[in-house]
């Protein structure tokens, strides 16, 4: 596949998500890490970042050029993906909360629900939450934290530290660019990537981020001796990531 990067385990591509995991075969992942693109209120609180966020949603409820794939489109193919008795970690907001509930517990497709196939899909384990620290303003009490929906396929593995608490508190600190912007605006800190895939996976296991946005789910498998796949779609967020994983190599050398 070409617009590929690969160097020590960790594969990034630059492309459409749906096309890279189509060429994977079933049942060939350990592990997925993801934070999902979707479109928010351009008013209000948009619960994923807010803040300087909330300036940048357009009138179509947009934070990124690309934001219009929704769940129904990836969540068979995460299901297919993963191995029996591996996790899932979604991020989102208390917006789409319900449809990615319902969406990842029920991949019925319309066909099979007239035909009355029984509901199959992700078994909810349960929520766990991200405290960032920070609070945003909003019109229904400040926003502070956001979800991680963790979820298994198949048969129940315990996490490797059962001592870890389900709300995580780590401080939302952005990767600046020399402008002194944010490189991207809702990149997740590796710290927190590192601890969900450290507690759901082995070392060089796969995991795969298919919505990388500059790559904290690559960074945390390199620190964490996991191998890696990740897709981003957007050029510039790509290169940056590139960029942001090979010297995250160098360091490990
Ligand atoms: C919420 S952001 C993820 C940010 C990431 N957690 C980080 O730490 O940088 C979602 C990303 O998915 C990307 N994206 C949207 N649609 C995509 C698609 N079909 N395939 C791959 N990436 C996509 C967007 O460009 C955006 O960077």
């Amino acid at each position: 596949m070409n617009n590929c990067f690969r160097k020590n385990g960790v594969a990034l591509f630059n492309q459409d998500c749906l096309e890279v995991l189509h060429s994977f075969p079933d049942e060939s992942i350990d592990l997925i890490v993801t934070d999902p693109p979707y479109t928010t209120t351009p008013r209000g609180n948009a619960g994923n970042s807010g803040g300087m966020l909330q300036k940048k949603i357009n009138k179509d409820g947009k934070v990124f050029t690309h934001n219009s794939i929704t769940a129904l489109e990836y969540a068979p193919e995460f299901y297919r993906l993963l191995k029996d008795g591996s996790h899932c970690y979604i991020m989102t907001n208390h917006i789409h909360l319900i449809e990615f509930l319902n969406t990842f517990t029920d991949l019925r497709t319309d066909e099979e629900r007239k035909q009355g196939k029984k509901p199959y899909g992700f078994h909810f384990i349960k929520s766990l939450i991200w405290n960032k620290g920070n609070k945003i303003q909003g019109q229904f009490y400040m926003s502070q934290f956001e979800y991680i929906l963790f979820f298994r396929k198949g048969r129940g593995v315990k996490i490797n530290n059962c001592g870890t608490a389900d709300i995580l508190d780590i401080p939302n600190k952005k990767t600046k660019g020399a402008d002194g912007k944010n490189l991207h605006d809702t990149e997740k800190p590796v710290e927190l990537m590192k601890i969900l895939i450290e507690n759901s996976s082995q070392p060089n296991q796969i995991v795969l981020d298919p919505f990388a946005g500059i790559g904290g789910v690559p960074r945390a498998c390199i620190q964490s001796g996991r191998k890696c796949i990740a897709c981003e779609i957007d050029p510039t967020y790509c290169e940056t990531m590139t960029e942001l994983v090979e010297s995250e190599t160098l360091c490990k050398l």
